[in-house]
């Protein structure tokens, strides 16, 4: 099993980060293929949870080097700050490595973010405001300055001072205030400054580790319909949390990739604009939201919540090639007397034959169910599939049958261990 993806199936925060941290102390290395510190990934041990935004979630074990891949755009000023709060609470960032491809963000980017968020009025994406959408914008343009480039301290300088004026230009030019340039170029020459021990070949680092027999595991940030190609477009983010972007962004071909796992919880949630076939608008919806803590991790956003959509989940399965689902927080829905799962989409009376390739007709379909009676017991202590109520094994197989592919793990809670796992 040398390298492992896990990559969201749904609109994020299914539980990525609780399933990397179960699967981390069997791998040498973890590491973030993609986005930036628009994540928000939640590990929680014991009654410590840690909150991460762009270290990799395998940084609690002493045994996995944390990498940041070079497909990961990364803001110095969160990721000093998450480091400082790691090390004071006692969690160890000397092993982190960044790739020296990766993109940084600059403040740049998020007043361009937000001005671009605000002239969108009602037609906004509603992105977490960090800047991502136009740092990756810059990666294409071939303007971006890298990790790599604070090597060489002056020319970072320049290249921070250059980029920096025309920004400015950018700005003001889209309704902004002007900002001081050489204001962040100190900033930045200090935070380079502190970037350089960490810096990293990470291409060749990882290749090594794989030759030297060590088993890797790739990290999704967003999800599969945050995509910017396989999304529900516009309303994603920018980068390719599908598998293919575990690839590009790690520099990893997909010969090596020998396991691919998808995280879906057993309901549905998603934060910002877009269509949602089976969004739960009303006193269910909000009960999902309470007892799932249905807020957002970075922007405190309440989630839209809705059932489990498993057209979108087979679709997820095509794109993503899983191997496996690991099915989250399914004690959630403890309390409910019914549990409703989409198996389909309606579109004028007729049933669509898959996932749709066009918005406008994923905002018009009707989502038809199967309804299964719930367990109304809790799930908490479950251990093994045989432990848990016959009704909530009953969902497990509904969603396996549906998808075609096993669900491996079954989550229970929050903790580390609350985890049903399936040989
Ligand atoms: P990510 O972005 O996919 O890593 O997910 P988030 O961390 O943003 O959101 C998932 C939330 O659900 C976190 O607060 C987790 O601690 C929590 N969680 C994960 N798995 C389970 C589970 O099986 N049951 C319960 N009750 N909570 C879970
Ligand atoms: P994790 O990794 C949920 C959403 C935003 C917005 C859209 C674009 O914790 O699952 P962006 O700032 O990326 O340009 O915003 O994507 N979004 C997420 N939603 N979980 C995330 O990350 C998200 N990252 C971005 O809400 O709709
Ligand atoms: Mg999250």
């Amino acid at each position: 099993m040398p390298v492992a993806v896990v990559v969201g199936t749904q609109w994020g925060d299914e539980g990525k980060a609780k399933v990397i941290d179960l699967l981390a102390g069997k791998h040498s290395h973890v590491v973030r293929y993609q986005g930036g510190h628009n994540a928000g990934h939640t590990v929680v041990v014991g009654d410590q949870r840690y909150a991460l935004q762009l270290v990799p979630s395998g940084v609690l074990y002493d045994s996995v080097t944390p990498v940041i891949g070079n497909g990961v755009v990364v803001d110095l000023p969160t990721l000093f700050k998450e480091v400082d709060e790691l090390q004071r609470r006692g969690v160890s960032c000397e092993r982190l490595r960044v790739s020296s491809l990766a993109q940084l963000i600059f403040p740049w980017h998020q007043m361009h973010d937000a001005l671009a968020e605000s002239a969108l009025g009602d037609a906004k994406i509603g992105t977490t405001l960090k800047g991502i959408g136009p740092a990756y914008a810059d990666k294409a343009l071939r303007v971006g300055i890298r990790a790599g480039d604070v090597r060489d301290p002056k020319r970072f300088a320049m290249l921070v001072r250059e980029r920096g004026t025309s920004a400015n230009t950018l700005i003001t030019a889209l309704g902004g205030a002007a900002f001081n340039v050489e204001d962040v170029v100190a900033q930045f020459s200090e935070l380079g400054a502190r970037l350089l021990p960490y810096i990293a070949d990470t291409v060749n680092l990882l290749h090594d580790a794989l030759e030297a027999g060590n088993n890797i595991l790739l990290e999704g940030a967003q999800a599969t319909f945050l995509d910017i190609d396989h999304g529900t477009y516009p309303f994603v983010t920018s980068s390719n949390p599908t598998a293919g972007g575990a690839c590009a962004g790690t520099g990893i071909g997909p010969r090596d990739i020998t396991r691919v796992v998808g995280i879906a919880k057993a309901y549905t949630t998603r934060v910002g604009s877009g269509p949602f076939p089976t969004e739960l608008i009303g006193e269910l919806g909000d009960a999902i939201v309470d007892i799932g803590h249905e807020f957002g991790t970075v922007t405190g956003r309440r989630r839209r919540p809705g059932w489990l959509d498993l057209v979108m989940l087979r679709h997820a399965v095509r794109l993503n090639s899983l191997s496996e689902l690991a099915l989250t927080k399914l004690d959630v829905l403890d309390t409910f007397d019914t549990v409703r799962v989409c198996t389909g989409y309606m579109v004028d009376g007729k049933p669509l034959s898959g996932y749709p390739d066009d918005i406008e007709l994923l905002g018009k379909v009707t989502a038809t169910y199967v309804d299964m009676p719930g367990w109304k017991q809790p799930l908490r202590a479950c251990r093994s599939f045989a432990e848990m109520p016959e009704a909530a094994r009953r969902v497990v197989e509904l969603v396996e049958q549906h998808i075609g592919i096993p669900v491996s793990i079954v989550g229970v809670g929050p903790e580390r261990d609350d985890c049903v796992l399936r040989a």
